[in-house]
């Protein structure tokens, strides 16, 4: 459990909160590439409590400004996208991707105001299909972070993303706690269960048939940018079973595979909105071959840690990926499933992940019990609180500026039960 002030400290977002000044280190991915036309639509987005409006200009380059107009703060959602720059429709001023005011066709041209004016504006790089960008306060940014899901070849990566109704870190937490995986996502009835199948699969990969145990036994080691998450269960032979979960700060995780030869690995990036909201991208990607038309298609219809069924959008911020599944109409939950067949009734496990995160509100984490069970989640909280006092005492650069570090994967796999799990896995979980 927290304090009351430490759980203010790493779930607020803002501009000058000890969080918010943390992240705005970091590269944040805003929206994918394709979203943004040349010279097309401009898109509301909402990043740590700031209301953007990005757009790519008829030449392709990616702006990325504060939503309201310097001038008298009309929405610039409504802008014209021009070559030079986005044009307010309410009296004409123009800004350009960077932010300066290369037009001000309201005033007279004698005057020297529109040298004067600059509009928020936020640099934007594009990698791996994904419009990145940084909020921070240094005028050479840090390299682009090094993940291989960024980093291959298109046809080898799935990326798709979702509101969530949350504070971003209780979502996180969900990604660093390995031992819900067998309630919230188990099953009564193996024939039924998507999850339940897969894991069973690894176990008869790895020479065993056991039910996997519910209780693993966690570990976590430190990383030089995040966190190893490991869940280590009994496996025949003299050997362990190793589920490795890579956290990095301060809001990638990765949990482990399902196992075969030739896994699919999965990331998720967990981006405040503000501070009670959050998008969920979910990133399947393969190291060495394109994803398959079976593997494409399962992840469009939303299985695995997908959700791509969205309400009808809206243009808010993110207003297209708001899921169907609710607290509303309860996430699509099949009662009778959870009386006969499964732990818990809600259809496919992103927005089972979704609906019990939500169900925590707002989270008062003075108030909670936590167990052995939830290292990664204590850790996960002492890493980003640490790094954000270090940062604002300081000034302490924090880690992860090295985009090196980010050139990682999870890993499931046996280990003799004599060999370290760190240093045992450490090939694996090289990208
Ligand atoms: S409010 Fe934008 S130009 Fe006047
Ligand atoms: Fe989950």
């Amino acid at each position: 459990m927290l304090t009351a002030e430490e759980n203010a400290q790493l779930t607020r977002v803002g501009p000058g909160t000890l969080i918010g000044d943390l992240m705005r280190q970091y590269w944040i991915p805003v929206v994918l590439s394709s979203e943004l036309v040349p010279g097309g639509r401009v898109k509301r987005v909402k990043i740590l409590g700031e209301e953007l409006v990005a757009f790519r200009s008829p030449s392709g380059r990616v702006g990325l400004l504060g939503e309201f107009c310097a001038h008298r703060r009309a929405s610039l959602y409504f802008g014209r996208n021009e070559e030079a720059g986005l044009r307010c429709v309410y009296h004409g001023w123009q800004f350009e991707p960077g932010g300066r005011c290369v037009d001000m066709p309201n005033e007279r041209p004698e005057t020297s105001f529109q040298d004067k004016v600059t509009q928020p504006a936020y640099p934007c790089a594009e990698r791996g299909g994904v419009v990145w960008t940084y909020m921070g306060p240094a005028s050479r940014p840090p390299g682009l972070p090094d993940l291989e899901w960024a980093l291959v070849p298109e046809a080898q990566r799935f990326v798709s993303k979702f509101w969530q109704d949350c504070n971003y870190l209780q979502a996180l937490e969900g990604g660093v706690d390995p031992a819900h995986i067998s309630f919230l996502h188990g099953i009564l009835d193996a024939r039924d269960d998507a999850m339940r199948r897969a894991l069973d699969q690894a176990a008869v990969g790895f020479g065993f048939t056991s039910q996997l145990e519910r209780a693993p036994h966690i570990e976590v080691a430190d990383t030089e940018t995040g966190l190893l998450i490991g869940a280590r269960r009994d496996a025949p032979a003299g050997q362990h079973y190793w589920r490795i979960t890579q956290y990095l700060l301060p809001f990638h995780t990765m949990p482990p595979p399902e196992v075969g030869s030739d896994p699919v690995f999965p990331s998720h990036v967990w981006i405040p909105v503000d501070d009670d909201h959050l998008v969920n991208w979910c990133i399947s990607w393969h190291p060495t071959r394109a994803l398959t038309a079976d593997e494409l298609a399962a992840f469009q219809a939303g299985s695995g840690i997908h959700i791509t069924a969205p309400a009808p959008a809206t243009s808010e911020a993110y207003g297209d990926i708001r899921p169907v599944a609710s607290r509303g109409n309860d996430y699509l939950a099949d009662w009778e499933a959870q009386r006969m067949r499964k732990f818990f009734g809600v259809p496919g496990p992103g927005a089972q992940d979704k609906a019990l995160t939500e169900s925590q509100g707002a989270y008062d984490r003075s108030l909670e019990r936590l167990g052995r069970a939830d290292l990664g989640i204590i850790r996960v909280r002492k890493r980003l609180l640490e790094a954000a006092i270090a940062l604002r005492a300081h000034g302490t650069p924090p880690p992860g500026l090295d985009p090196a570090t980010y050139g990682v994967r999870p890993a499931s796999m046996l280990l003799p039960k004599d060999v370290p799990w760190v240093e045992g896995a450490k090939k694996r979980l090289t990208a």
